[in-house]
C-alpha cells in the first residue's frame, strides 16, 4: 500500500512525525512525503524535521508565501502532477493548513481516498482561514480521525458519521515521547535566565489578531503590562506585522523577551515551565493542556472546548484588561481527565488504513 502525506507549515511536521514512524514500522506500506513548502524558513521548517527524525520529503514544492487564493491554487495544480505520477492509494492530510486543503482537494478530484487526522474541529468562525479548510477536508475525507469527543460530535452534526474514529489526539503522542528527551537536552531557560514558574509564553499568529492593528495593539500592551518576564518567540507573519503597524515600541520593554520561533524541544522545555501560556495557536492550548500548565487563549472562540470546560484554558480574547484580570485571578484546577486520548493515536489510525 502507498500512502502519500501532504506536509507544509510547521504545526504539520510535529503532528506526522510520531505517525511516519509507526507508518514506517509497517513493512507493507510505503509512506511518499510531500512538503508543499508553506513554511520555508529553517526556523519554522527544516529543525523540526531535523529533531524529531521525519524522513526527508520525496518531493519539496518550494510554494512558499502568497495570498490564500494564489498559495492554495499553486498547490493544488503542484500536488495534482505528484499525485497522478505517484498514484497512491491514500492521501494524507493534517489539520486545517492551505497545504491541508490543497491536498484534499487534489485527492478529492483524481477520486484518491483522503485520510484526514485532526478531523471534526469547528471554531463555528468562517472568517477563520483554517475553518474553511477543515470544513472542506472533512467532507471530502473518507477517514476522519478525531482528537477528541467534541471533534466527532461536531461531525455527527454535519451529517458525517461513517469512518469517524476518535483517536485521541497525535499530538499527545509527541508530547510523551520527546518531553523528557526534551527537557533534559534544551538550555533555553538558562540561556534565557529563567527559572521554572517565574515567567510568562506568550506566542501571537493568528491572522485575525495579527492583521488587526487594534487587537494586535491590545494583546501587547496587555504583555507590556504583565508583572513578570514574557517570553515571547515571534512567528515571522507577526513580526512583519508589529513593523508594519509601527508598534515596535509596545515591545522594547526589558522585560519582554523577544525571541526566534523555537525548536520543538525548546518550545516543550520553555512552555513547561512557563506559570502561564497566553496564545491564539490552537496546538499551544493543547500542549499546555498536556503539560498541566493553564492557557489564556487570545481568541473569541476555541475548538478545544474540552480544555476550557476542564478549568485549564481560558477564553479571554482581545481586551487588555480582561487579559490582566485574568492572569491576576487565575486558579489551577486540580484535575486533568485524559480528554485527548491514551497516546497511542498513531497506532490506532495506521491500524485503521491498513484494515
Ligand atoms: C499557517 C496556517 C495556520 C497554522 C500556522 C502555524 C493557513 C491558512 N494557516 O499560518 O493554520 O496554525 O501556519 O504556524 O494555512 N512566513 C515566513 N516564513 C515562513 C512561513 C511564513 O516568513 O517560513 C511569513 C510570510 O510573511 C507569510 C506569513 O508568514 O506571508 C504567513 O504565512 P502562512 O503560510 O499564511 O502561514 P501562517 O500564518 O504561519
Amino acid at each position: 500500500m502507498k500512502i502519500l502525506t501532504v506536509l507544509g507549515a510547521r504545526p504539520q511536521f510535529i503532528k506526522a512525525c510520531m505517525l511516519s514512524k509507526a507508518i514506517n514500522l509497517n513493512t507493507d506500506v510505503t509512506e511518499i512525503i510531500v512538503h508543499t513548502g508553506q513554511h520555508y524558513d529553517d526556523k519554522m521548517s527544516t529543525v523540526f524535521f531535523d529533531q524529531l527524525n521525519l524522513p526527508k520529503p520525496d518531493y519539496y514544492l518550494g510554494i512558499g508565501s502568497g495570498t490564500h487564493g494564489l498559495q492554495t491554487g499553486k498547490m493544488l495544480s503542484e500536488l495534482e502532477r505528484v499525485m497522478i505520477s505517484e498514484k497512491p492509494d491514500i492521501v494524507l492530510v493534517y489539520g486545517d493548513t492551505n497545504s491541508t486543503l490543497a491536498g484534499s482537494l487534489a485527492a478529492a478530484k483524481l477520486h484518491i481516498p483522503i485520510a484526514h487526522v485532526e478531523s471534526g474541529l469547528r471554531s463555528f468562525n468562517k472568517k477563520m482561514p483554517e475553518e474553511i479548510n477543515r470544513i472542506v477536508t472533512d467532507h471530502l475525507s473518507h477517514w476522519l480521525f478525531c482528537p477528541s469527543q467534541a471533534a466527532t460530535d461536531n461531525l455527527k452534526n454535519e451529517g458525517i458519521d461513517k469512518n469517524v474514529y476518535l483517536t485521541g489526539d497525535i499530538m499527545y503522542d509527541s508530547v510523551l515521547h520527546f518531553k523528557s528527551h526534551a527537557i533534559q537536552k534544551s538550555t533555553i531557560l538558562k540561556d534565557l535566565s529563567q527559572s521554572e514558574n517565574n515567567y510568562y509564553l506568550a506566542t501571537i499568529h493568528r491572522a485575525e489578531n495579527t492583521d488587526n492593528p487594534e487587537r494586535l495593539e491590545a494583546i501587547l500592551e496587555a504583555l507590556r503590562q504583565l508583572d513578570m518576564d514574557v517570553i515571547l518567540p515571534l512567528h515571522p507573519r507577526t513580526k512583519n506585522k508589529i513593523s508594519h503597524y509601527k508598534l515596535n515600541h509596545l515591545i522594547s520593554k526589558p522585560h519582554i523577551k523577544i525571541v526566534e520561533p523555537l525548536n520543538y524541544f525548546d518550545m516543550l522545555a520553555i512552555s513547561s515551565n512557563a506559570k502561564i501560556i497566553l496564545t491564539d495557536s490552537g496546538g499551544l492550548q493543547k500542549e499546555a493542556y498536556m503539560l498541566r500548565v493553564p492557557c489564556i487563549t487570545l481568541r473569541n472562540e476555541s475548538e478545544w472546548v474540552e480544555t476550557i470546560q476542564t478549568g485549564w484554558n481560558h477564553l479571554v480574547g482581545t481586551n487588555k484588561k480582561e487579559i490582566l484580570n485574568t492572569v491576576k485571578n487565575l486558579k489551577i484546577p486540580r484535575d486533568s481527565p485524559p480528554i485527548f486520548g491514551d497516546g497511542n493515536t498513531a497506532q490506532k489510525i495506521v491500524e485503521t488504513l491498513v484494515k
